[in-house]
């Protein structure tokens, strides 16, 4: 989501079970992990299943109408489709886009890289995950950003129990990110969400130890760093979604919905295939 520092933490459905903190931040009961962990799983599952789809002359409208096939299949709804104007089941991401790539009549060619962000809602649930592909041959350096991305985030969810705060996720995707000298995107945060798309807080993908709102169980936020090759500064082209780099360097991205447990973390957004990694075959 775009990071909107001090913009105010909003009416968040006070229908709602279980409480929320000081700062906004719902806290959800046992029984709500189990309707984010259905809505997770669809969403891996179609991210899974969108793997063979994607090659050199494909166009990212065709990945994307598959995609909205699939969510109807399963029963479930887009949670992008018709989301402050956008109108397509998934954003994708290619090269140098950092997100909100829209999907559209371009052919993917050889050594292209992309995310693919999809979003289902579940009975009303939420599951939000996205994750990096390739078209043909993966070269040396976009293999490197690939891995280190897909690692920092691992290094946040690391990060996620009750007791440390949203700082200290953000500080180890970061230090783990410029230990390998690429820079982590600003521009763009998680998100709490459960039974909305985008709540508080902001998840920041870098930051300070022991800074920020105290992680607490039952949270349920998104971790989906944007890491470049070059320069972290980004802008937004005249369609008002596509993110590009300034210096049009390469740009990757994971995205994993979790929930905080007792004793630390669940994943929603695990895959059922185990392809979350595009190195999987
Ligand atoms: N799925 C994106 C996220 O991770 C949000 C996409 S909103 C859209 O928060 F409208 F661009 F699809
Ligand atoms: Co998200
Ligand atoms: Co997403």
């Amino acid at each position: 989501m775009i990071l909107n520092i001090g913009k105010k933490a909003g009416a968040v459905n006070e229908t709602h079970r279980g409480r929320m903190t000081r700062e906004g931040i719902r806290i959800h009961e046992t029984a709500d992990f189990a309707g984010m962990h259905v809505a997770g799983e669809l969403a891996a599952r179609i991210l899974d299943e969108i793997a063979e789809h994607v090659f050199p002359g494909q166009t990212t409208g065709e990945i994307d109408r598959i995609i909205e096939e699939k969510v109807n299949a399963a029963g479930a709804k887009s949670a992008t489709i018709g989301y402050k104007g956008y109108k397509h089941a998934s954003c994708i991401s290619v090269n140098h886009v950092v997100c909100h790539g829209i999907p559209g009549d371009k052919k993917l060619k050889d050594g292209d890289i992309l995310n693919i962000d999809v979003t289902v809602i579940v009975d009303g649930w939420f599951g939000d995950t996205s994750r990096m592909y390739v078209a043909g041959k993966l070269s040396r350096k976009a293999e490197r950003l690939i891995q280190v991305t897909h690692d920092a985030l691992f290094k946040g969810i690391e990060a996620v129990k009750p007791g440390n705060t949203f700082g200290d996720i953000g500080h180890a995707i970061q230090s783990y990110v410029e230990a390998h000298r690429m820079s982590v995107v600003r521009d763009f945060c998680g998100h709490g969400l459960g039974r909305v798309f985008h709540a508080p807080p902001n998840v920041l993908h870098y930051g300070r130890e022991g800074t920020g709102p105290v992680l607490e169980e039952g949270m349920f936020f998104t971790i989906e760093p944007m890491v470049n090759l070059g320069r972290p500064e980004t802008k937004v082209l005249a369609d008002d979604w596509t993110a590009v780099t300034r210096d049009k360097s390469l740009s990757a991205q994971f995205e994993h919905s979790v929930g905080v447990t007792a004793d630390g973390v669940e994943i929603f957004t695990l895959s059922p295939a185990g392809k979350f990694h595009p190195t999987w075959g």
